[in-house]
């Protein structure tokens, strides 16, 4: 098991496509700084892609925990939730994100459900306190920023910085996969198509049919531009090897299509 700093940490010896399928034990929460955890999930497949899951717990004052793309919930990892506080702000960064905001809301059911208007609509079994945007609600302010990735139809996506550990937390606007996860998890062709989507260390790029839907990129500049003026030490995405330091730089490269 890598260790917690600037590695990446999710690899748990999973078999490939096996959305569903978890080891007995995770590892846990796994603390980066004060008042923020990762947590990482199992893996999923998508289109028969097989992504890692992470989750990002920070606390606010209070104790109360918020909750960035909450992964699978098990006895194991609710016992340590409840050793640092008490979910209260559950968060869908994007309408990918969403799969187990319903297991969490049914554990925890007076914790806030939040995401951008994509995800409200894609989920409407579930009621969301609000559409986030580009403002933080008043229960984070002081703790997060945020900045929204729009400017496609397939895809938007509201970017957090948290201030105190001056940590950016992406889920698919930079992915980072590592050469030793495609080779485990990904098939000969599959590592081929994520080379050429830059989705691999050394871009940590969006995915290219992701960065292509994005016609009209005013926003997205600007977006983009935000992130970097927050000087971010950190970036956490949800998928691959995250940073520890020097963030601003990885996302300065991370976003190089954008122009
Ligand atoms: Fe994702």
């Amino acid at each position: 098991m890598p260790g917690p700093r600037g590695h990446d940490v999710s690899p748990v010896p999973l078999a490939v496509g096996c959305a569903g399928s978890y080891p007995a034990r995770m590892p846990g929460l796994i603390p980066i700084a004060e008042d923020i955890w990762l947590a990482e999930g199992g893996n999923v497949n998508f289109y028969g892609f097989t992504y890692p899951t992470r989750s990002v717990v920070v606390r606010l004052p209070g104790r109360e925990l918020w909750v960035w793309s909450p992964i699978a919930l098990s006895d194991d990892l609710r016992a340590e939730i409840a050793a640092i506080g008490r979910p209260c702000h559950l968060v869908s960064p994007n309408k990918i994100h969403h799969l187990y905001l319903q297991d969490w809301k049914a554990a925890y059911p007076d914790a806030l459900l939040w995401g951008p208007r994509s995800t409200i609509q894609k989920r409407g079994d579930l009621r969301f306190q609000g559409a986030l945007e580009e403002v933080a609600p008043p229960e984070w302010q002081g703790v997060f920023d945020l900045a929204w990735f729009r400017g496609s139809r397939f895809l938007d996506e509201i970017v957090f910085f948290h201030r105190p550990s001056r940590t950016a937390i992406l889920a698919d606007m930079s992915e980072n996969f590592t050469e030793a996860f495609l080779e485990r998890y990904w098939s000969g062709w599959q590592r081929a198509v994520a080379r050429l989507w830059g989705i691999v260390e050394g871009k940590g790029y969006a995915p290219l049919e992701l960065r292509l839907s994005f016609i009209f990129r005013s926003d997205l500049r600007k977006a983009r531009d935000k992130v970097l003026a927050w000087n971010p030490r950190r970036a956490i995405m949800a998928h691959g090897r995250w940073q520890d330091d020097n963030g601003r730089a990885f996302l300065e490269r991370a976003f190089a299509w954008i122009g």
